[in-house]
């Protein structure tokens, strides 16, 4: 298959509802426009100015003709006057001219086409149109044998104002048509909007905001499922951490149980002082798991986000992490508060900060804004996570070979807990190799 090219069209499309709505609105509006108007100047606007133009012309000939059959000076005076009076035209004879050569160019409006063919329809002598005067005027010069009938007619008998009211009018409306669809368009998006930035915040782990349903029965309708769902997931998780926190704690009774019995058995029994040893440190394993599994529970619990100063808490995990002995250094820039659960996300970071101390020598935290959300990376130089394993550290009791370091015997629970914590907060962890050949981890937090 030839790999999909992002189309012309997809890519001037707008991607918002809002605009998309109003161009769905606007493009039939000014298509419609265009094709009245397209049928108002091809047949209106034509018409008139033709009309126009025939009525013009039949005047200045009727001038002319009567001149032409009452020569003498009286009536030639007597007929001028009437056409100034009656017709608005102003016409002067200049005995014994002649019209010059060449003509003055028509201005190619249809004003002037119109005109120019009603004459030469009428009239089979030369004769020249003038209309590009300055005093709102059009000069008609006429050549009879005896001289020049000059024509002085004003431009606005040729022409029809209907046409600046017609796109007025046009313009007008769709202004405020548009206006009314903006104001409009702006109110049904607001709740889509408010809905996406819940189902956000959620995502987030900020279930606290405020959100109520609003706008169309179908956006009250996804909000109310929205709403359901939301409830649903926090019944969930909170059914989980409950389970997970009474499990553990219920397993603790028997285990001291066991414990005790072993020390009973060790002083009855001493010759088998290896075996009780195992057990021992068996048990101890497995309390080390539960303590893990109720922190866990216990963060994950009621804990509500408020605003915290992500590097106050960075260096608190730092600090502590130093006073185990730990070779860290802290690199952050700028201030960085967010709504986080800020015991979970502790959690988080001594996991990971935690393993970074235990399986390398010098440890780099950075702390950084990158666009709209925030990156704690911590880097270690020790041996690291083969490729094939870096997603398979993240399951719950998968710990790498033991060998590797056999003085300790962790849980295998530390990445899967900080992942569920990054994930509940609407982030993630990633792991990578790191430029000193060790483990990078990489948490990273939306705004
Ligand atoms: N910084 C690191 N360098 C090398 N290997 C690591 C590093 N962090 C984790 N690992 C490997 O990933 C495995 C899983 O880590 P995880 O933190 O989930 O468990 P754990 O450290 O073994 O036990 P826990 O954290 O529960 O005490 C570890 O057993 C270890 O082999
Ligand atoms: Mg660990």
């Amino acid at each position: 298959m030839a790999p999909a090219r992002p189309s012309l069209l997809r890519s001037l499309t707008p991607k918002g509802l809002f605009w998309r709505s109003l161009l769905i609105l606007l493009i039939p509006m000014v298509l419609l426009q265009g094709v009245v108007a397209y049928i108002f100047f091809e047949r209106h606007w034509d018409t008139v100015s033709r009309r126009l133009a025939l009525g013009l012309t039949g005047d200045i000939i009727y001038v002319m003709r009567t001149m032409q059959k009452y020569p003498e000076d009286e009536f030639r005076e007597w007929t001028l006057r009437a056409a100034h009076r009656e017709m608005q035209i102003d016409a002067v004879f200049e005995a014994g001219a002649k019209l010059p050569a060449t003509a003055p160019k028509l201005s190619g409006r249809n004003m002037d086409r119109m005109l120019h063919h009603a004459l030469s329809e009428r009239l089979v002598i030369p004769f020249h149109i003038d209309t590009r005067r300055d005093d709102r005027n059009i000069s008609i010069r006429i050549e009879l044998q005896e001289g020049v009938l000059n024509i002085l007619a004003p431009r606005k008998r040729m022409f029809s104002t209907t046409i600046y009211i017609f796109v007025l009018w046009m313009v007008g409306t769709a202004v405020v048509v548009t206006a009314i669809a903006i104001f409009f368009l702006r109110n049904q998006i607001q709740p889509i909007r408010r809905l996406a930035a819940a189902a956000e915040a959620f995502g987030k782990g900020r279930s606290e905001v405020e959100f109520k349903p609003a706008g169309a029965s179908e956006i009250r309708q996804a909000a109310a499922a929205f709403i359901d769902m939301r409830g649903r997931i926090a019944r969930h998780i909170d059914q989980r951490t409950e389970m997970l926190a009474g499990v553990s704690h219920d397993l603790r009774t028997p285990l001291t149980r066991i414990k005790l019995h072993l020390a009973m058995l060790r002083e009855a029994t001493p010759e088998a002082g290896t075996e009780i040893s195992d057990l021992e440190s068996d048990i101890a394993e497995m309390e080390k798991m539960i303590d893990e599994y109720l922190a866990f529970a216990r963060g994950q619990g009621a804990e509500a986000p408020v605003p915290v100063d992500l590097l106050a808490l960075i260096g608190e995990v730092v600090e502590g992490a130093r006073h185990g002995g730990g070779a860290v250094r802290l690199e952050a820039v700028e201030a960085l508060t967010l709504p986080l659960r800020p015991n979970a996300i502790k959690r988080c970071l001594t996991n990971l900060v935690d393993n970074a101390v235990r399986h390398g020598e010098h440890i780099d935290v950075h702390a950084r804004r990158v666009g709209e959300a925030v990156e704690v990376s911590v880097e270690d130089d020790g041996p690291g996570i083969p490729p094939e394993s870096l997603e398979d550290v993240f399951k719950p009791f998968y710990r790498l070979d033991d060998s590797r370091n056999p003085n300790y015997a962790g849980a295998g629970l530390g990445l899967a807990i900080a992942r569920d914590v990054a994930r509940g907060h609407g982030g993630d962890i990633v792991l990578r190799k790191s430029d000193s050949g060790g483990l990078c981890a990489i948490l990273r937090l939306p705004l």
